[in-house]
């Protein structure tokens, strides 16, 4: 891609994500715009004439997006009719489009197999679901890449607290992870290099049971679980060869699969900004 052809990105909803894909992009020299639907509250950190309000449900706000420019929807995508105005008002299809989704997408079907089966991009989606709805109509109409994120962790988003506080005990439930700067340089890359149309599932690649990831809070962080035995399901084991494989074309690769260095990473970042006055 040439200088010429790069369009400003548009963070649409610069929330925990957002703000790490703008200082990235930013960093790497791209002009990067942030939305909020509170812009003087939530973008201190973003220069003015960066800052735009925008709010899908106020319609109002939608010529305050530039004509041309790629966009990452960083917010469920939702409700569909809303979406859909949206897209014709602003002629969506000339845009490159990033739409952050879920690994709940996919449906969850009973099964008597333990572990649960891989899931792949290719699984059956829970289209009862008001934001899958969304994404699938801006994948195939727009040509939106959607990208199906596992459970988003990192500095100020940490595992060990969800089980401090009970959010989660030790259960044999499988839970799929993503740390937040893997997730930025995830959607940098996709931005640039991703195919139109597809959708990508999000995750470090190594599902995790709640058991192991309290076992490991207890040995290495003294972290006792409050709950004795979490949620009864099974979860789900997220399947990220497809997302590999863009990675490598890209010449990149996720930074944290070792989710105990990555926590001790996050704890020794925690530690030195309580120590800060
Ligand atoms: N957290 C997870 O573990 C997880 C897992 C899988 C997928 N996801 C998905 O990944 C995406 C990014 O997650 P995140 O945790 O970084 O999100 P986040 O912190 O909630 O940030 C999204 C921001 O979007 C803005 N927003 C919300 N509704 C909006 C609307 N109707 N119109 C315009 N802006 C709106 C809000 O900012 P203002 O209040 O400033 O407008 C909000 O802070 C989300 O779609 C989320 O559902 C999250």
């Amino acid at each position: 891609m040439t200088a010429e052809t790069v369009k400003p990105l548009v963070i649409l909803g610069t929330g925990y994500t957002g703000r790490l894909v703008y200082n990235k992009g930013t960093a790497r020299g791209r002009i990067v715009l942030a939305t909020s639907r509170a812009p003087h509250h939530h973008l201190g950190f973003v220069p003015p004439e960066r800052r735009i309000r925008f709010d899908l449900a106020d319609r109002t706000t939608w010529r305050n997006l530039p004509l041309a420019c790629d966009l990452l929807w960083c917010f469920p995508a939702e409700p569909l009719g809303l979406v859909q105005e949206f897209a014709a008002t602003i002629n969506m299809t000339v845009n490159r489009l990033v739409v952050l989704g879920s690994t709940s997408a996919y449906q969850t079907t009973p099964s008597r197999n333990y572990p649960p089966a891989w899931v792949d991009e290719t699984a059956p989606l829970d289209r009862s679901k008001s934001r899958v709805r969304g994404e699938e109509w801006l994948r195939t109409t727009c040509q939106a890449i959607v990208l199906r994120v596992a459970g988003i962790y990192g500095h100020g988003r940490n595992p060990l607290h969800w089980i401090k506080q009970g959010r989660v005990g030790p259960s044999r439930k499988y839970v799929n992870l993503i740390h937040v700067e893997d997730l930025t340089n995830i959607c940098l890359a996709v931005l640039e290099q991703g195919v139109p149309g597809e959708a990508y599932n999000v995750s470090d690649g190594t599902p995790r049971t709640w058991q192991d990831i309290c076992h490991l809070a207890r040995e290495q962080f003294g972290v006792q679980p409050i709950v004795e035995v979490g949620d009864e399901s099974i979860g789900k084991r997220i399947d990220n060869g497809k997302l590999l494989s863009l990675l490598a074309q890209a010449g990149a690769s996720l930074l944290h699969t070792d989710l105990l260095q990555s926590l001790e990473q996050i704890f020794a970042a925690e530690t030195s900004s309580e120590a800060t006055p």
